[in-house]
Order: structure tokens, then C-alpha cells, then sequence
């Protein structure tokens, strides 16, 4: 378990954006071109509707942009930039410097992390590690256009995916910042439970997928919170991966955290990988269910399987940006 951060440079989320394709799937489409229903999709998942289209690039860009300009960043003011992604454009480059160059990012660092539905978070970690290192601003998204590495036609994983990015601004502080506590997580030996091959479709074991996600996400969501020095009791808001309404449930039930903590985007989204966390972060956000000084508590869990867990104080008036000593200051 990892220890409770104890730097003396700290980070805050100062800024954040969401973005979603045009064209919508609903699970009526689904019917005509799978044999399912509506009704046992929504029963089964929670999920209604999700969206298809665009570029893991253009979704990037998109919520990137929407983060910056909440935050008032600069494109030369960010150091790096931390792509989560399991579909990225292309396998070379790292889908980060297409973004980084369509921002304008003059002087920052850009690189892509794959740890599936759970990348987000562990870019939200390492982009907490890069802030204690020296950097200023760190832009983090997660994007996943899964509509490219799924069979709309195959019942047993069609009706999950869809496409989307979210996106969180990342400043230096003078203290801790925000950051309380945190756990990463890998289950190597469960990973044909479900994978893609180069060029293939998602391949997944549904029930052995939902029996160790709920496992996973508890007991990192545990990890989190005693490496933060706080209990369930004390979480104000969950922000979990979006992959099944049931998955959610179960974890919550398990941690003693009721359901209404949760922020849930997938009826809407249906599981975007590593864009269901920071989605469903600003839409929390946005609706104002965050009050300063609450406990927010992020849970990821997906294919490896991986699990990744955050706990943060949130402080929505934190101007103590140190502006000093970026790691690309000329
Ligand atoms: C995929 C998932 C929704 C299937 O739900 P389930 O309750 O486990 O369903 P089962 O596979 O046990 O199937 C139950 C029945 O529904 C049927 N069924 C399966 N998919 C169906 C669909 N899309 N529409 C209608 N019926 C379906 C099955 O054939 C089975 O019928 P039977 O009882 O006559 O044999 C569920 O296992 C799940 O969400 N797993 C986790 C997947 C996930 O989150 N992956 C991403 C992780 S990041």
C-alpha cells in the first residue's frame, strides 16, 4: 500500500471538460442488428444510449480544450500532457502528440498510457508525481473510441461500448494539494478475460469480468482510502468506472457506500473506458455535487485487469499556483 503523500508541492483539479460524438446508438437501434432487447440491456447494465464516431485525437482535443479554458491555462503553460487511451489513432506516434499539437502546446511533454477502463486514474496519480517532481500544469485525459474494436453485432459486448474523452487541469500548489491518498493495481494473470488482438474485436468473459471487478474496485477503493487515512464513511462523492450499474452497486455495497455518492453517466455513455472516470467527474462537477472540502473517491477497474483508485479533498477556490519552477521553463 502506498504511503499518504507527504510533498511539500501539492496539485488541484482547476479545470475540466467532457466530450461526446454527435451520433447516438440507443439500445433500440441495437435490437435490429443483434438479438437482444432494450428492456434486458437496460436491466442488466443501467446503459440506454452511447455514442459512436470521431477520433480518439478529436475527442481529446475537444475536452482537452474545454479544461484549459475553464482553468485559464495558457498553451505554453503546460509541462505535460497524459493521454489514457486503449484506442489511440495509430500505434506510432502516441496519440498525446497529435493532441499536444493541436493545442498548441508549445512546451510540454505528451505521451499516451494504456491501462484500459483504468487509465485515467493512473494518469491522475502519475500526473500528482509529476507535479511533485517540478512540473507546473499537467493537462490529463481519458478518450476511448471502442466503436472501432467492438462487434455491434455480438450480444455478449456490443451493448456495453461507446465513445467519448474527458479531461481534468492539474496546477501546482504550495502544501499537499489535493491528493490524500491512492493505489494502483494489476491482475496480470486475469487478462484473457478481455483483451483485443492488433486488429481484432474486444474478446470478454462477461461473468468472470463482473465477479473480480467488484472485487477489484472494493479492495482498491480500500487501498485508497487507508493509504489516505480515511474511511467510507467519510467519502462525499464516488466517482467509479461506468461499466455496469450492477458492478457499481455491488462494489458500493461492499465498501458500506451508499449508491446515491455515486456520479453515474453510463445510462448515457455506456462504458467508454478510459473516458467513463473523467466523464463522469465533470458531470458531477457541472451539477454542483461537489462542496469544498468534501472526500471524492475515484475507482477504475478494467481489462489487465486493472484497478486504480484516488482520494481528494476538493478545493474549488485553491489560487495558490506557485507558477514557479515548470520542468520546461526556458
Ligand atoms: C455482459 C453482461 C451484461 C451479461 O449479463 P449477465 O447477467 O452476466 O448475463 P449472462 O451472460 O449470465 O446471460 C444470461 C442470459 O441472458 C442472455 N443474454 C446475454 N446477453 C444478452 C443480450 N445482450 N440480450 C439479451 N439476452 C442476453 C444469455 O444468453 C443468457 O441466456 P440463458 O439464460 O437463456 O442462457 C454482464 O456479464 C457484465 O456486465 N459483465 C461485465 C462486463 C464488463 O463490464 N466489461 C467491461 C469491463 S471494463
Amino acid at each position: 500500500m502506498p504511503a499518504t503523500p507527504t510533498t511539500a508541492r501539492g496539485a488541484v483539479i482547476t479545470g475540466w471538460g467532457a466530450a461526446l460524438p454527435d451520433e447516438v446508438v440507443t439500445n433500440v437501434d441495437l435490437e435490429s442488428k443483434m438479438d437482444t432487447e432494450d428492456q434486458w440491456i437496460r436491466d442488466r447494465t443501467g446503459i440506454v444510449q452511447r455514442h459512436v464516431g470521431g477520433t480518439t485525437a478529436g475527442l481529446s482535443a475537444e475536452a482537452g480544450r474545454a479544461a484549459l479554458d475553464m482553468a485559464g491555462v495558457g498553451p505554453a503553460d503546460v509541462d505535460a500532457l497524459i493521454l489514457a487511451t486503449t484506442t489511440p489513432d495509430r500505434a506510432v506516434p502516441a496519440t498525446a502528440s497529435t493532441v499536444q499539437h493541436e493545442l498548441g502546446l508549445t512546451s510540454c511533454g505528451a505521451f499516451d498510457v494504456n491501462a484500459a477502463c483504468s487509465g485515467w486514474v493512473y494518469g491522475l496519480v502519475n500526473a500528482h508525481g509529476l507535479i511533485a517532481m517540478g512540473a507546473r500544469t499537467v493537462l490529463v485525459i481519458g478518450t476511448d473510441t471502442l466503436d472501432r474494436i467492438t462487434d455491434y453485432t455480438d450480444r455478449g459486448t456490443g451493448i456495453l461500448f461507446g465513445n467519448g474523452s474527458g479531461a481534468a487541469v492539474l496546477e501546482a500548489v504550495d502544501g499537499p494539494g489535493q491528493l490524500l491518498g491512492w493505489d494502483l493495481d494489476s491482475l496480470g494473470e486475469a487478462e484473457s478475460a478481455l483483451y483485443a488482438e492488433h486488429g481484432g474485436v474486444l474478446q470478454m468473459e462477461g461473468r468472470e469480468v463482473f465477479r473480480r471487478a467488484v472485487r477489484l474496485m472494493a479492495d482498491s477503493a480500500t487501498h485508497a482510502m487507508n493509504s489516505a487515512g480515511v474511511t467510507a464513511d467519510d467519502i462525499a462523492l464516488v466517482v467509479p468506472h461506468q461499466a455496469n450499474i450492477r458492478i457499481i452497486s455491488a462494489s458500493l455495497e461492499r465498501l458500506d457506500i451508499p449508491l446515491e455518492k455515486a456520479s453515474i453517466v453510463l445510462d448515457r455513455t455506456g462504458n467508454t473506458s478510459a473516458a467513463s472516470v473523467p466523464l463522469a467527474l465533470a458531470d458531477a462537477l457541472d451539477a454542483g455535487r461537489a462542496s469544498d472540502g468534501d472526500l471524492i473517491l475515484f475507482v477504475g477497474f478494467g481489462a489487465g485487469m486493472s484497478a486504480a483508485s484516488a482520494v481528494i479533498r476538493w478545493s474549488p477556490d485553491a489560487q495558490e499556483y506557485t507558477g514557479a519552477g515548470g520542468a520546461n521553463d526556458d
